[in-house]
């Protein structure tokens, strides 16, 4: 079967055939890619352990299909273009015959350096082509990458390395982005103190900021590279890799606890990665693709590296973020590159469009054909500003919805096949088969309801586990509602069975597309000196869709407010990093518990949203009149 379905009709077919026969349909598409050895059995499954394999028996490595294969027809067309933060400083082109050399050089770097199959490789990096050649090296090699985003403390690398017990890191001197340089060696070095797995680091030279360098684990990327180079070290054969060998971890908030590292594999997340990736795009060789995420989400992940480069298309890895040096940034960069395909987040829509039409109305974005959303719900004036003026009316906008967990796209339209609807993520991708339940896990069927979002089969790029505790993947995915995989997100399903996807149901907040745990953020603020409890909910925001409100408890009520609340949100930047500061920290004297001591979020999210008429029923509080002083002195 070929990859990609061309209309309506041939989407409604593959659907059907995908429910009706998963293994016939997935099994047909894998014939798309490079295996090094066919499968025997395509799925085996069962949600309750959770077990989930895909391709059983066969091998392969991903970065064959990422690269190799294109050195038959597109050795000289280019696979990336990186835009630097600097709007003066030379674009970087790297074709597939340059990227290959480059990938099988710094594979060689990682071997030369001790690492090996199944080890563990932290990456905390800028956005530069770099940090994607580090990316398809560590698989090149079998070796697990664990991508941690640029922004994130040296506490949270420093969790992350440990739990993976990484034995290698790779990072730069340090990346600007806007104004801003942040010293990620220096970070990277604080981080390390509480990691002694961590044998070996290698420095990519990119602020040109002075860092320190330890004899015997410090090396600089570029000495490294020369090296291999006059060793002759350019050509690397690509590890033999089972399809159920992980190929990395990526570390995600949860309602409770330390971000877990969800585990995807090899063969089911190569052909899901692509099979969404050309399907909701509907990719047109020779076409440039400019994802704005970071590589340090599972977006950049799946949709800047992997998809793409599977497919052969010209991925755009841009440096810096949108308003810098203004808010035209992404129009410039759309006018300069032709780009054809534009993916972005409603966090970074609504932040520009509250700059206005002066930055957009001379940019020549004549080129865009698609347009696409991603990382939490778009709403309604932010789709139509996007469909208006940047698509002017004519370009598609894929509302593509997922997460982490799912490793590609889910629920969206295909480009130019499934007709649109502002705020809707449309229909689910073939092979994808969406429930939604109520509260006692019963099935709500027919249109025009709403529920909690299940998936009741699995697809190739489901996670596989946690990494190092398999049993908190069973009670975080798949234990809340028998035999379902269930997404912690609340949808609809209008007349016309389209899917809109409403937000978390569970302690997760969604804060400029990041996805931050409440539990993760309270616990850092409990770490100030003097914080006795602490409570943290999210609230509706105008840019970053949802802002941080925190209610804290402190051991006496402090003498400079101003001045606490600043050295509070200092504290959670040390902690977990800037990107989960509280917006508004009201102090109180006591939170609305339960007789059995159970914090009742409910109305703590409906005083932050200002809905304070509204509480619902608070006589099972413990002490009902807390929550009137709450009320009062609400920000
Ligand atoms: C939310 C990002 C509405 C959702 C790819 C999900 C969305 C969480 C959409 C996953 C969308 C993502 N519409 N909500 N199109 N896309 N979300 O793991 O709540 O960073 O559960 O993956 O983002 O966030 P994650």
């Amino acid at each position: 079967m070929k990859l990609q379905v061309e209309n309506f009709e041939e989407y409604e077919k593959a659907y059907q055939y995908s429910v009706e026969n998963p293994e016939g349909f997935w099994g047909e598409i894998a014939e798309n890619f490079v295996w090094k050895k066919k499968w025997n059995k395509v799925l085996d499954w069962n949600f309750k352990e959770p077990k989930i394999e895909w391709y059983q028996g066969a091998t392969l490595n991903i970065t064959e299909n990422c690269l190799d294969r294109h050195l038959l027809d597109k050795a000289d067309q280019p696979a990336i273009v990186w835009e630097s933060n600097d709007p003066n400083e030379a674009n970087k082109t790297y074709t597939y015959r340059q990227l290959h050399q480059e990938v099988c050089t710094f594979a060689h770097v990682l071997k030369q350096n001790g690492a090996k199959k199944g080890d563990r490789i932290c990456l905390y990096m800028p956005m530069v082509p770099e940090l994607a050649i580090a990316v398809l090296a560590c698989a090149r090699i079998g070796a697990i990458h664990s991508v941690v985003f640029g922004g994130f403390s040296a506490q949270s690398i420093a969790d992350r390395i440990q739990d993976a017990q990484c034995s290698m890191v790779v990072t730069a001197d340090g990346s600007h982005r806007g104004n801003k340089e942040i010293f990620l060696k220096h970070i990277m070095d604080e981080a390390i103190i509480s990691c002694p797995c961590v044998k070996k680091v290698i420095v990519l030279e990119r602020s040109k900021s002075a860092v320190s360098m330890i004899k015997g684990r410090d090396l600089f990327w570029h000495s490294e590279m020369d090296r291999m180079r006059s060793l002759g070290l350019t050509d690397c054969p690509a590890e033999e890799m089972d399809a159920e060998d992980p190929l990395f971890i990526l570390y995600t908030s949860g309602s409770t606890g330390k971000p877990k590292g969800v585990v995807h594999t090899c063969g089911g997340y190569m052909v899901f990665t692509a099979y969404t990736f050309q399907n909701i795009f509907q990719y047109q060789p020779g076409e440039m693709y400019f994802c704005t995420a970071d590589i340090g989400w599972i977006t950049g992940h799946s949709y800047i590296v992997y998809g793409p480069l599977i497919q052969g298309a010209n991925s755009l890895i841009f440096e810096g973020i949108p308003t810098f040096p203004d808010a035209g940034r992404f129009w410039d960069i759309v006018d300069k590159h032709d780009v054809n395909i534009l993916y972005t987040a409603p966090t970074a829509i609504r932040s520009l469009m509250q700059f206005g039409l002066d930055y957009v109305k001379d940019k020549n974005l004549s080129s865009l054909r698609v347009l696409g959303s991603v990382g939490e719900p778009i709403n309604e004036e932010a789709w139509n500003w996007y469909n208006e003026h940047i698509g002017k009316g004519k370009c598609p906008i894929v509302d593509t919805w997922w997460q982490t967990e799912t490793g590609g796209i889910l629920i969206s339209p295909l480009a130019n096949i499934t007709p649109t609807k502002p705020c809707y993520a449309t229909l689910p991708l073939p092979g994808v088969q969406p429930i939604l339940v109520d509260e006692k896990g019963d099935e709500i069927t027919g249109n025009g309801v709403s529920g909690n979002l299940c998936i009741k089969f699995p697809w190739p790029g489901i996670l596989r586990t946690t990494y190092g505790d398999h049993e908190r993947c069973r009670t975080n995915y798949f234990a809340t509602y028998e035999n379902l995989y269930f997404t912690g997100d609340g949808c609809m399903r209008d007349e016309d069975g389209y899917y809109r996807i409403t937000g978390r149901v569970d302690d997760v907040m969604n804060i400029s597309g990041h996805r931050i745990g409440t539990a993760e953020v309270e616990n850092a603020i409990n770490m100030f000196t003097d914080v006795i409890e602490s409570a943290v909910v999210g609230y509706p925001h105008d840019i970053k869709g949802q802002g941080i409100y925190a209610y804290v408890i402190m051991a006496s009520t402090p003498k400079d407010p101003v001045m606490a609340r600043k050295d509070i949100a200092a504290t959670v930047s040390q902690i977990i990093g800037a990107i989960a500061r509280p917006d508004k920290i009201q102090f109180v004297t006591g939170l609305p518990k339960t007789r059995s001591g159970k914090i009742m979020r409910r109305i703590l999210r409906k005083i932050a949203e200002g809905d304070i008429n509204n509480l619902g029923d608070t006589s099972t509080l413990l002490d009902p009149s807390v929550v009137d002083k709450i009320k009062e002195e609400r920000l």
